[in-house]
């Protein structure tokens, strides 16, 4: 039966970087909190009328060129956001119409940060039940839309004006999780293949009971109309994060599930050349790096780059090291992932 092999990669971020010490205009933080706390010194934001779809076009576009195929090939698309452009339709409609392929299927997944490995697998089924032979995966977010401030002109540099306190403390309630999130997004094309390659064992779960750790409270169809004007004086439209249970989870349980696959497949540590982990915290990383006992060089991170980007954060990730040189065909890499739901999981995959 095949499995799928990777024949080509893109990302795109929009725009010029936003530093810490740029989000120090409109809310109390400071480089120093921000990258001794996650490791993050900037990211990018999508301009107001830009959408992931919009994001997600320009990262499928370099994918496509760097698999060197016809756009006409791709025969499926699965599409992960937890920043979609509407409320429904998807994204993934959005970006197949924008690409011009009518006809061809897209499916939309959310499972924010651990959209990834979901991802992997649906592909592996699709490719492997002869539904789809090419698929396009692509992970993007436009999460500008939930930051706590209104000020951008001021955070961009085209306004000297001050903040009021006020504008100051609505965004400083959300301080936390405001800067730990940028935009971008990430695109891979995924082919079936006879070749040893894909993925050799992948663990994926969800526990939602701990749904409400990262969540947006306002906007849901639970409430008649599903957006109510006061919804957006009391900041509904933000996500409410419970930061320290997530890092808990995160390095509890992707330690776990990596050590299951490992002893599932009688795979040894030092037999995996790249440990690919989403990007939501570089001490997160660190952690779980530490507890597996892995090589720093083996485990790459950008965070510093791009914050966390959601469903863009891993095929952003690889296509940097694919455009580096460093991962290459062959190569055995553990993928690791976990984002609210909560959703995690772990893969083996061959490149
Ligand atoms: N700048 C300055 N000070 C801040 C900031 C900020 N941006 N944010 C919070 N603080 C303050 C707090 O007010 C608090 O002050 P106090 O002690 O006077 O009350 C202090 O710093 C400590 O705040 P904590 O929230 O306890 O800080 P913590 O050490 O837990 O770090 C962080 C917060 C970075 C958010 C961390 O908990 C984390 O990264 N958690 C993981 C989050 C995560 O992974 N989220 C994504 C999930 S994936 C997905 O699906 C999207």
């Amino acid at each position: 039966m095949p499995g799928f092999e990777i024949i080509g990669t893109g990302h795109y971020v929009p725009g010029t970087p936003v530093t810490n010490d740029q989000l120090a205009r409109v809310m109390d933080t400071s480089d120093e909190w921000i990258f001794k706390r996650s490791g993050i010194r900037q990211r990018h934001y999508a301009p107001e009328g830009v959408g992931a779809s919009d994001l997600g076009v320009e990262a499928a576009k370099r994918a496509i060129e760097a698999a060197g195929i016809s756009p006409r090939q791709i025969d499926y698309i699965v599409f992960a956001t937890m920043t979609p452009d509407y409320v429904f339709p998807g994204s993934g409609a959005l970006l197949g119409g924008k690409l011009g392929l009518e006809g061809v299927p897209a499916l939309d997944i959310s499972q924010q940060c651990g959209a990834m490995i979901f991802g992997m697998q649906i592909i592996d089924g699709l490719i492997k039940s002869g539904a789809a032979k090419t698929v396009l995966f692509v992970g993007a977010e436009a999460h500008a839309g939930f930051m706590p401030w209104e000020a951008w002109d001021v955070l961009e540099g085209k306004s000297d004006r001050v903040v009021t306190p006020e504008e100051r403390e609505k965004a400083n309630r959300h301080r936390a999780l405001a800067v730990l999130f940028g935009d971008g997004a990430g695109a891979m094309i995924f082919r079936a293949t006879d070749r040893d390659a894909g993925i050799k064992a992948l663990k994926v779960h969800t526990d939602g009971r701990f749904a409400e750790l990262l969540y947006v409270p306002g906007g849901g169809f639970r409430t008649r109309p599903y957006w109510k004007k006061d919804m957006f004086d009391e900041q509904a439209h933000i996500p409410r994060m419970d930061g320290k249970e997530l890092f808990k989870f995160a390095v509890t349980k992707l330690p776990e599930c990596a050590n299951a696959l490992l002893k599932e497949t009688k795979t040894s540590i030092d037999q995996i050349d790249w440990f690919l982990a989403h990007q939501a915290n570089q001490r997160i990383n660190e952690y779980v790096r530490d507890k597996l006992g892995v090589a720093a060089e083996k485990m790459p991170m950008n965070i510093d780059r791009f914050g966390n980007t959601s469903a863009g954060t891993l095929p952003i990730l690889i296509d940097e090291q694919t455009r580096a040189g460093k991962l290459k065909r062959g190569d055995l890499c553990m993928l690791l992932a976990l984002g609210a739901g909560i959703h995690w999981g772990c893969a083996l995959v061959k490149w």
